[in-house]
């Protein structure tokens, strides 16, 4: 078993190290965020991630896994280091790689014997070696020659199940040119490796490419499905039969074909604009991805315009009151990062409605995101309560609780009946015979 890092206690680290410690590795996760450390030396998680809080539990009871502020014991006492810190999208669509080069110089300054250094945040392709190259420069200001490598190992984890995600994946990526650093990374991901998880092996820019072009074609996938869904709503046909029939061809496969308001979250949005502009710099623009990323803002704002169409054309918000169901970019978390609820919101205020929102997880999230819009807003106690006297009720985020609304009661709250299903939980029937005048996505 291996002696483990994990340099960044967000979402991407605190998951890799609680599972990485679970796989029986030695892990010390690292921040200089004292507040974040205290909290998760006591068990208590400061992100929204079923089951994290158990595996974090059961690994430090077990001694596998310490949380610390000291960067020089943590490099110390371990051969592995994850570089797990944030690379926010910077101006320019890339990614600010400022934490991940002030992780590095730190590792350079720190190690005093052969150490593998795992890049698990995402990156631009090429930053492998920009990782190398700050170690080394900083080896050669304290003189010295520790051999080092570098490995590209992207993580392919989806809030909510990320626990699982990270324990039972699809696949494993190393990149790495290095025979030692390849057989090290072995022992650190042994238990998946015994388990006959495919386990691929290639160079680190192909790792780094790996995780944004999958990326990528998830996002392309979903934009395809929500422009054939906009056909579908012109033509008479049902995009949900459509996706159906669509992924029983083996070559399609049924997932990420459901449409809806556009894809939002912490990975799409910021990757495909990170890997259009890696194009751009290397003269290969990604057509494909660019259009992406077009295409799911218009997608965003087609559904402002759908219920304005409904209520009576452009302006017909103004004055009224709209239930939102759903500010999370999707269930099971309290992530609201550029989920679609926050364009479609914005969007409806600006035209002067009135907003009663509810979500099972994110109100704290949506508080301070939707701060400056705090006269036209008021946060709900629950799904029903943000009905009452509402002019329609939008839904936009499928989490269990919105699927078995008592669309009676949603008719007998509403003021007026429009009831927007934006990721086509409910059948028309249903909701019309309620008394519902109900608008899907790519259905009529
Ligand atoms: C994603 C990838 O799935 C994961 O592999 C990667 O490492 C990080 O990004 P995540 O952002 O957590 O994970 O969520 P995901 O479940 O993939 O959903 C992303 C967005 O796409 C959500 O806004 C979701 O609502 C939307 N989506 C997804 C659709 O609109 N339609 C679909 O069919 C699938």
């Amino acid at each position: 078993m291996a002696n483990i890092a994990v340099i960044g206690t967000g979402y991407v680290g605190s998951v890799s190290g609680a599972c990485l410690a679970d796989f029986g590795n030695r892990v010390i996760c690292v921040d200089s965020n004292a507040d974040k450390i205290e909290s998760f030396k006591k068990g208590i998680v400061p992100i929204y991630e079923p089951g994290l809080d158990a595996v974090i539990e059961r690994n430090i009871k077990a001694g596998r896994l310490m949380f610390t502020t000291d960067m020089a014991f943590a490099i110390r006492e371990t051969n592995v280091v994850f570089i797990a810190v944030g690379t926010p999208p910077a101006e320019d669509g890339g990614a600010d790689l400022s934490h991940v080069e002030a992780a590095a110089r730190e590792i350079g300054q720190l190690i005093n014997s052969y150490t593998v250094v795992v890049n698990k945040s995402t990156v631009p392709v090429g930053t492998g070696s920009k990782v190398s190259a700050w170690i080394r420069g900083e080896l050669e200001k304290r003189k010295l020659d520790i051999p080092c490598d570098v490995v590209s190992n992207p993580e392919f984890l989806r809030e909510g199940s990320a626990v699982f995600d990270f324990t039972h994946p699809d696949r494993v990526v190393i990149g790495s040119d290095s025979g030692r650093a390849r057989e090290l990374m072995k022992e650190v991901y042994r238990s998946l490796y015994l388990n006959e998880t495919p386990y691929i092996e290639t160079n680190v820019e192909s790792a780094e490419m790996i995780k944004y072009a999958s990326n990528a074609f998830l996002a392309v996938k979903i934009s395809f499905i929500n422009e054939i869904a906009n056909l579908c709503e012109k033509t008479g046909a049902n995009v949900q039969d459509v996706a159906k029939a669509m992924g029983k061809d083996g070559r399609i496969g049924s997932k990420f074909l459901h449409a809806g308001p556009g894809y939002g979250g912490s990975c799409f949005p910021k990757d495909t604009r990170a890997l259009a502009r890696i194009g751009r710099d290397a003269g290969e623009v990604q057509n494909i991805v660019e259009t992406t990323i077009k295409a799911n803002e218009s997608q965003k704002l087609r559904m402002v315009r759908k219920i304005e169409d409904a209520l009576g054309g452009p302006g017909s918000v103004t004055g009224k009151t709209i239930a939102v169901l759903g500010l999370a970019f999707k269930p099971n978390t309290d992530d609201m990062r550029e989920s679609p609820a926050i364009t479609i919101c914005g969007e409806l205020i600006r035209s002067g409605a009135l907003l009663r929102l509810y979500d099972p997880a994110a109100m704290k999230e949506a508080a301070w995101r939707l701060e400056s819009f705090r006269g036209a807003v008021c946060f709900a106690s629950d799904e029903y309560d943000a009905l009452e006297g509402a002019a329609a009720l939008v839904l936009l985020t499928e989490w269990n609780q919105f699927r078995n609304l008592d669309l009676v009661k949603v008719k007998k709250l509403l003021a007026l009946p429009f009831f927007f299903d934006f990721r086509n939980v409910y059948k028309r029937e249903e909701a019309e015979k309620a008394g519902l005048r109900y608008f899907g996505v790519g259905k009529r």
